[in-house]
């Protein structure tokens, strides 16, 4: 290396210290989900490996040691609570109920967060520079003013309604449609109308739920807790300075973002691992081919899977390929052509070459692993998302779909088979692992170069789009409409008398004429 190459090194260096002094960063995560997790704690482990000051509450303490400067407030509790809440609201099936109620579940479960002293102590332990909120709920954001950081909301999938609102980030009900909307379309073709009408129904009473319900119930809540003088949760929120949400224009909708909506993918891709012998030497030997079996990590899910264990074993001894399963009961048998394990470096085994297909829930992280190691997938959905992220693999020509009510041996054999051994499924799905690792930097760089830029700036106010204040009746031009149709409709009533006087005259001179020519 030469001198000057040296220097210009060293200076680097030093101005990386300056610019990037160790901040204060507090990180608020409250989903007991397995899969928020490994979206999210990737990127508060990169900004702890950069120098900065980590403190994190979470559900799901890593046992990672390498990170020493993350400091993790633990509310594993907050599982059992989220899971009897949910399973009180499944009990009552009905849609309405579920669209109130979900906001119900999210906020419960918060509040049982707050309700903790040692949590509510993390928010004035020390001044932080930053504050970054798992923006599932208003109330989420109650303790925020404790401490006058400037805040980013964050969620490990496109996130509610609100999440987008808060920073005016525009949505629209047929550019970007309910990712609950269980709908055999395209969703980035044109919409049929019916759809149009469900969607905007659907987004407007949302809206009107989040504002006259959520909102006034959080404030109560967060009022109780720190004091009548707190501001509403709903102008707080629109404080925040960034939002900042997992979604991925191959995977989900395109969306138009504003800056302070900042889109994010691919965060738990990890570099590879050697895989543990046994499974190594089992792929290895595999003259078949493997297939890898996961329906995901969800109390909720496994527990569906359940029923349906005769038919999956069934499956897997009619198949012609051998078959890795990750799944809890792994005394259910092991055989020469098939291993069962609890735990499963997934990502590992689905970038090795003999791996030919993926069964899976479809979440979204799951979605994002079969993409970008490049292996086509049967997608059996469960829950939540999963539906919409497995009609949108199986619209781009990756994989099938198995309803799990629908399940049965020579359907799922049938289809597995078909989709491992037809090429184009392949083919396609190499072709979108290369569009979506081509990037200009990763996931975890991208949400780290902005949480960096806010900390820098004090906040981002000044990213956020218009439309966060603006009425529903003006971001959707309902004056401007109702004034044009009025206006055409007085011309147009104006044209029409016009034209009866016109005519009235026409008649009244046609009868002059007559009458003079019979005089
Ligand atoms: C790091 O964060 C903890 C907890 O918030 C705080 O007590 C400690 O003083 C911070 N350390 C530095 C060097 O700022
Ligand atoms: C860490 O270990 C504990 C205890 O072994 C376990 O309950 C927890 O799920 C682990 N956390 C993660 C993120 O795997
Ligand atoms: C949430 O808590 C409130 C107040 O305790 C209760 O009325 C409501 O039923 C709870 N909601 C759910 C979904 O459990
Ligand atoms: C409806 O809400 C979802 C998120 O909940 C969002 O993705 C979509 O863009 C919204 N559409 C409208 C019209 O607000
Ligand atoms: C929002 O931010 C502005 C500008 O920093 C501040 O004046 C205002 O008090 C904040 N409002 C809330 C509710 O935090
Ligand atoms: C698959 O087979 C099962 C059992 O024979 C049947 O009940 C189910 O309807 C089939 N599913 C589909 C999608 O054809
Ligand atoms: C795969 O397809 C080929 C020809 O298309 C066929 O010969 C072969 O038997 C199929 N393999 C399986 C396992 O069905």
């Amino acid at each position: 290396m030469s001198k000057c190459k040296k220097l210009s090194t060293l200076i680097s260096f030093l101005v990386f210290i300056e610019c990037s002094k160790a901040a204060n960063i507090l990180g608020f995560l409250i989903l007991p989900f397995v899969s928020h997790h490994i979206c999210l704690y990737p990127i508060f482990k990169e900004l702890a490996s950069k120098g900065h000051n980590v403190t994190l509450i979470t559900p799901l303490i890593s046992n990672e040691t390498s990170a020493s400067n993350i400091r993790e407030v633990d509310i594993e509790f907050i599982g059992d609570v989220f899971n009897q809440l949910q399973k009180d609201v499944m009990k009552k099936t009905s849609m309405v109920y579920g669209l109130f109620y979900y906001y119900d579940i999210l906020i419960n479960t918060t509040r049982a967060v707050l309700e903790k002293d040692h949590v509510r102590k993390v928010f004035t332990d020390t001044d932080y520079d930053l504050v970054v909120v798992e923006n599932i709920s208003p109330l989420a954001f109650a303790p925020v003013l404790l401490n006058k950081a400037p805040v980013i909301g964050i969620t490990s999938f496109e996130g509610f309604l609100n999440a987008q609102d808060a920073v005016g980030n525009p949505v629209h009900p047929i550019i970007n449609p309910h990712f609950f909307l269980h709908q055999d379309i395209d969703l980035n073709e044109d919409l049929p109308f019916f759809s149009r009408l469900i969607s905007t129904i659907l987004n407007f009473t949302l809206r009107v739920i989040y504002k006259y319900y959520a909102i006034p119930s959080s404030d109560t809540i967060a009022k109780d807790m720190f004091g009548d003088n707190l501001e509403s949760l709903g102008d707080i929120e629109r404080n925040l300075s960034l939002t900042i949400y997992s979604s991925n224009p191959i995977v989900n909708t395109i969306k138009a973002n504003v800056p302070s909506a900042i889109e994010i993918s691919l965060t738990h891709i990890k570099s590879p691992d050697k895989l543990p012998k046994d499974i190594n030497t089992f792929i290895d030997n595999s003259k078949r081919g493997v297939i890898y079996f996961s329906l995901g990590t969800n109390e909720f899910c496994t527990e569906r899977v359940k029923n349906k264990i005769h038919i999956i074993k069934e499956v897997i001894n009619n198949l012609p390929y051998d078959v890795i399963w990750k799944w809890d009961d792994d005394t259910l048998y092991n055989s020469e052509n098939f291993l069962i394990k609890k735990w499963l470096p997934q990502q590992d085994i689905l970038s090795h070459p003999k791996v030919k297909l993926f069964v899976t829930q479809g979440g979204l992280q799951s979605a994002e692993e079969g993409i970008y190691y490049g292996v086509p997938i049967v997608g059996i959905p469960i829950m939540y998302d999963q539906e919409t992220n497995v009609r949108r693999m199986v619209q781009m020509g990756i994989g099938e779909r198995l309803n799990l009510e629908h399940l049965g041996v020579k359907n799922l054999t049938d289809l597995i088979v078909k989709v491992a051994n037809t090429s184009h499924y392949r083919e396609k799905v190499n072709e979108l692992s290369k569009l979506i690792k081509d990037q200009p930097m990763t996931g975890v760089d991208k949400a780290v170069w902005w949480m960096e830029y806010v900390i820098r700036h004090k906040g981002a106010l000044h990213l956020r789009g218009k439309t966060r204040k603006l009425p529903m009746y003006q971001y959707y031009l309902l004056d401007v409409l109702f004034f044009i149709a009025v206006f055409l409709l007085v011309i147009l009533f104006g044209l029409f008398k016009f034209v009866q006087v016109l005519l009235r005259l026409f008649r009244r001179l046609n009868n002059i004429k007559l009458k003079i020519k019979q005089n």
